[in-house]
């Protein structure tokens, strides 16, 4: 049977964890670190000798995943700094060979997502600021070429030594940040193409995302919630909920962002077609920040009652304006962010008549009216929601809901639009 990459599923499930944890980690200044304080490849490889995280247990970053309603898990196998997580046969730069404790936490990790039953993701930065060539390509090739063979060696590795792996992702196609390098030569040169070919033989469910000069399977707006220009093309949004990617130093952390906030972002993608990967930079002992962990603690508690409006479900043709709807099949969720005070949500201009009407985790039923201008008024509502920090309604209709379009932009003054 030719098994096909499985972007369906992945697109279903919508909600993920991304988590940013190596040797960096140690210092609290983010995964730039190496970069941003020009620190020699010889005096940065130390950290690895001291990478000695004592309470690293993957299965509780699962278990914390799977309660706040996340379906896979992301881990940075190895950022831009070139330390590896994992063993390989390429590169003496590992947890595995210069750590405390020789051990390999990408097979930790892999084994604890399945134990939990999530989807598996390993990021991967194909470039490695340790190689001259990635600075100096038009003058280094052969340093480029070497750190463009341990890509695809270690891409390789991840894919052959760790059972099933359903998310490969992707970072670091650029060239030393030179525009015109990026555009003329990046793509090409990582050969992403051929490799995602030998990867997709190894894994052939697996989804692999767009950084690596193949648009391959999903694309990934960074820090922003932006759908593609072709509305075909599937697409996860990424953003962090702590201070950075990586781990910064210092509690609380003040960026931490609260439960609200991650939500919003959900539904905002969800709304739009797309996945969400929210991040959480791990301590170095590998821990989950405290702040993160109370906040997917109550992320999880909403997911609970409301994940029927996010798991499978998509964006919706009319009130594009307005990212607040999904839909599953015949069944639309409208998210309240705020409760009038006159119990009243009202939806103009639509042509629609509701068969039934709820609020997800609420017995309460609220009223529905129609009025002129084609206003359908949803009314009695509660003035907070069942479950903090946002009420659910649940519509279905009785045939599918148009928008009405506005022929006469003021012909609702007189009750006739
Ligand atoms: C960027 C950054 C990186 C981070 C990533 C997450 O490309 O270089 O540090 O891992 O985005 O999307």
């Amino acid at each position: 049977m030719d098994i096909q990459p499985d972007i369906g599923g992945f697109m279903r499930d919508r909600f993920g964890m991304f988590l940013h944890w190596g040797c960096y980690s140690q210092l609290g200044k983010g995964e730039w670190n190496m970069f941003f304080e020009r620190t020699p490849v010889e005096e940065y490889a130390k950290l690895a000798a001291t990478f000695d995280p004592r309470a690293f247990n993957p299965r509780e970053w699962a278990r914390t995943a799977k309660a706040a309603g996340m379906r896979y898990m992301v881990l940075t196998a190895r950022h831009h700094d070139g330390f590896c997580l994992f063993d390989s046969r390429v590169s003496d730069f590992t947890s595995v060979k210069c750590s405390p404790g020789h051990r390999d936490y990408v097979a930790e990790y892999v084994e604890a997502c399945r134990g939990e039953g999530l989807k598996v993701g390993l990021y991967y930065s194909e470039m490695d600021w340790r190689f001259p060539g990635y600075f100096h390509y038009r003058t280094d090739l052969k340093s480029a070429e070497a750190m463009r063979r341990q890509c695809h060696e270690q891409v390789i590795e991840l894919m052959s030594n760790y059972g099933r792996i359903d998310i490969l992702w992707y970072d670091g196609l650029w060239l030393a940040h030179d525009p015109k390098t990026d555009a003329e030569i990046s793509p090409a040169f990582w050969q992403g193409r051929a490799l995602n070919g030998r990867v997709r033989r190894l894994q052939p469910q697996i989804v692999i995302n767009n950084r690596l000069g193949d648009p391959a399977d999903f694309d990934t707006p960074e820090g922003r919630i932006a759908p593609p220009a072709d509305p075909r093309r599937p697409w996860e949004c990424c953003k962090t909920m702590t201070h950075g990617w990586g781990y910064y130093g210092g509690t609380p952390d003040v960026f931490a962002r609260s439960a609200a906030e991650v939500l919003k972002d959900l539904i905002d993608c969800v709304s739009q077609g797309g996945n969400y990967l929210v991040n959480i930079g791990v301590a170095p002992d590998g821990s989950l920040p405290v702040e993160a962990v109370r906040t997917l603690h109550e992320v999880g508690e909403w997911m609970a009652v409301n994940g029927e409006s996010i798991y499978g479900a998509s964006s919706i043709d009319f009130q594009k304006d307005h990212y607040a709807w999904t839909r599953r099949g015949d069944v639309y969720y409208y998210h309240m962010y705020s409760y009038p005070l006159d119990g009243r949500k009202v939806f103009p201009l639509m042509d629609a008549k509701v068969r039934d009407v709820s609020i997800l985790g609420s017995d309460h039923v609220p009223r529905v009216e129609y009025a002129s201008n084609g206003r359908l008024v949803i009314a009695d509502l509660p003035s907070s929601p069942p479950i903090p920090p946002f009420l659910t309604l649940r519509i279905e209709f009785e045939s599918e809901p148009r928008k009405r379009e506005e022929k006469d932009p003021g012909a609702w003054l007189t009750g006739r639009a």
